[in-house]
């Protein structure tokens, strides 16, 4: 019997730590979540989030030639029939040739809330401009970075108390909450 009938395999891109990956990892292990996490990749070998992601008996693929990786992940996502790709701290741009090559759902989640505060530095802009939320959005990936339709989001108070990184840091705790939420809010409705 297969061992997880109905769920979308999926692929999940990093660069760094990889909480957010391991939030996904935790989440698709559970019986009614609707991914299969079948493969991690990295645009960085010493991503932190691969050595999670191998201990989770996951393929882990982090050394990837930088000149052609995007070609060497579209090789990699046809041979695990990937469904859904998830970026989880990926800080590489993908191109519109990627995208549209892939032809299947890519998701991103990002640190503010959008469409406040597209790339990067997000916490440091919304203290600067004395915001009195900042947030997390999971979005669907387009051409346009940070632009896509938005899935999910979630808003956290900043105090005058808070700094970039205990603000990193609610943010943070509130992405591992949503992420999961937000994709199989976006299988349900596919
Ligand atoms: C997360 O805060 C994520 O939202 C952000 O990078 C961090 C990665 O943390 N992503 C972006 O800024 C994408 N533009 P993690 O590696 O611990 O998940």
């Amino acid at each position: 019997m297969e061992k997880y009938p109905g769920k979308k395999n999926t692929a999940v891109f990093i660069s760094g730590r990889g909480s957010n990956l391991k939030s996904l990892i935790k989440h698709s292990k559970k019986k009614n979540s609707l991914i299969k996490i079948r493969l991690v990749i990295s645009n960085n070998p010493d991503a932190e989030g691969l050595k999670y992601a191998s201990r989770s008996k996951i393929k882990i693929y982090g050394n990837i030639n930088k000149s052609n990786f995007e070609n060497n992940s579209l090789k990699l996502l046809e041979k695990y029939n990937i469904d859904l790709i998830c970026l989880a701290g990926f800080m590489k741009i993908l191109s519109g040739n990627f995208i549209k090559k892939f032809s299947k759902p890519i998701l991103n989640i990002h640190p503010s809330l959008l469409p406040k505060y597209k790339g990067l530095n997000t916490h440091e802009r919304a203290i600067n401009n004395k915001d009195r939320f900042a947030g997390a959005s999971i979005h669907k990936v387009t051409e346009k970075l940070d632009s896509g339709k938005v899935i999910l989001q979630k808003k956290v108070k900043i105090l005058k108390t808070d700094n970039i990184r205990s603000l990193e840091k609610k943010v943070l705790k509130i992405e591992h909450e949503i992420y999961p939420k937000a994709i199989d809010k976006f299988l349900t409705n596919l």
